[in-house]
């Protein structure tokens, strides 16, 4: 980055990734933050709460395809950076309905970029100079791949759940407001994340869920789908890189070459949970220590295998040689390291889930009944 103020616009900031980069930008003084996000189940300020009060933070409840709210906010804060991560994020719950996908992945985004263009033909020399809307996509818009090949920056979009449609739309519209009205976009498409503040939906963070408390862990299928992981805070780092670096309009794929079939993490996962069983043991809460505190259990045996998810896509593997060499950028955390870091921050951490978990989900099976119906 560089030492001039940059502000961040981030929207979906009480989210997962969104929640993380807040986190890495205030935490290095990299500039004011200005969060939007609507709060749906997947955002909570319970993920934000170390920021309230400093006077480089600032939160807005809203949502992206509020026009009036955003066109508001971009006239006020006057952001260097529009960042967005809002989204429906789950392929489970695109699957049950994809009418809020569609609502804030394609028409949210569009409502953004149309006010962001409007934004941008207002500002002058340095300032429309180094304003980029920055698009934080996924690498399920390329579709499945066989058991050789790398999704590369050409790979032909093949998206196959409503969540990864809904993704690849809201892609096609950045690269359209590059492309005749040159916004200045660049866009990431990144694989797997997994690491703190992750909703308990997800395969990692719900494996970790159950296993401490001693519940059956679903593995769809086979196990044998393949994902390529990769520790938030790297994919955090690439944006920044891209943020200071990436060219306009280009596109970067972001990956972490650690491809593991589902079966293949949960062990992985496992041999972590078996290195803190000290700190499980001192952090369980009495109800969990009550049923018995799950550092003596053989957790490979609450593998539970279920029926598959529809269009499971087999395998996702990310060539992200593009970023690595043009912007120098490379993850920090192997498989092992990042997994470490996440089972640390979930025992440490129960807290949070519990907060988020209120009265929204319950760890219970996504994206079969509409499936099974039709
Ligand atoms: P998340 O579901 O954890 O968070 C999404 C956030 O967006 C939530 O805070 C939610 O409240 C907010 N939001 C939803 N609809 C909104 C709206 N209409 N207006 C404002 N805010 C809204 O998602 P995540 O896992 O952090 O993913 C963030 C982005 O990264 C998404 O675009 C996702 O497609 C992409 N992505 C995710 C992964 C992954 O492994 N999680 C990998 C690659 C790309
Ligand atoms: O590849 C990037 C994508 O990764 C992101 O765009 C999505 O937002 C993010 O959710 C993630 O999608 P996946 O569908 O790959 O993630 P999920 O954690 O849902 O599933 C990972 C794998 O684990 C997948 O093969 C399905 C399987 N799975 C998942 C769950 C929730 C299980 O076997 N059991 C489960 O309970």
């Amino acid at each position: 980055m560089t030492t001039t103020t940059n502000k961040f616009f981030i929207t979906g900031g009480a989210g997962f990734i969104g929640g993380n980069f807040v986190h890495k930008v205030l935490g290095a003084e990299l500039g004011p933050v200005l969060v939007l996000d609507r709060l749906t189940y997947a955002g909570h300020r319970a993920t934000l709460r170390s920021w309230e009060g400093h006077p480089a933070f600032r939160f807005v409840r809203g949502d992206i395809g509020d026009r009036a709210l955003v066109r508001q906010l971009l006239k006020d804060f006057q952001p260097t950076f529009l960042v967005n991560f809002a989204a429906e994020s789950h392929v489970d719950r695109s699957i049950e309905s994809a009418e809020d996908f569609i609502q804030t992945n394609v028409v949210g985004t569009y409502a953004l970029l149309d006010e962001a263009l409007r934004y941008w033909q207002s500002l002058k020399g340095v300032e429309a100079r180094r304003f980029r809307f920055h698009h934080v996509s996924t690498d399920e818009v390329y579709g499945s791949l066989g058991t050789t090949g790398y999704f590369t920056e050409q790979t032909p979009y093949a998206p196959n759940s409503p969540y990864a449609a809904s993704k690849a739309a809201s892609d096609h519209l950045v690269r359209a407001y590059h492309q005749t009205y040159q916004l200045p976009t660049t866009l990431t498409n990144c694989s797997n994340n997994y690491g703190p503040y992750q909703f308990p939906e997800k395969l990692i963070p719900l494996a970790l869920m159950n296993a401490l408390e001693g519940q059956p862990i679903p593995v769809y299928g086979d196990g044998l789908n393949i994902r390529d992981w990769l520790y938030v805070e790297d994919h955090c780092d690439a944006i920044l890189q891209v943020l200071a670096h990436g060219e306009r309009g280009a596109i970067y794929n972001v990956g972490g070459n650690s491809e593991q079939t589902n079966l293949d993490l949960l062990q992985a996962l496992f041999a972590c949970l078996g290195d803190q069983a000290d700190l499980i043991r001192e952090q369980s809460r009495p109800t969990v220590a009550q049923s018995g505190t799950r550092t003596d259990i053989d957790y490979r045996s609450l593998i539970t295998f279920v029926p598959d998810r529809p269009g499971h896509d087999r395998r996702y593997a990310i060539d992200s040689s593009k970023i690595r060499r043009e912007l120098g950028w490379a993850p920090k955390e192997t498989l092992r390291t990042g997994l470490a870091k996440t089972v640390i921050w979930t025992v440490k951490n129960l807290a949070w889930r519990d907060e988020v978990l209120q009265g929204t989900y319950s760890g219970e099976r996504l994206g079969q009944s509409k499936a099974a119906r039709d």
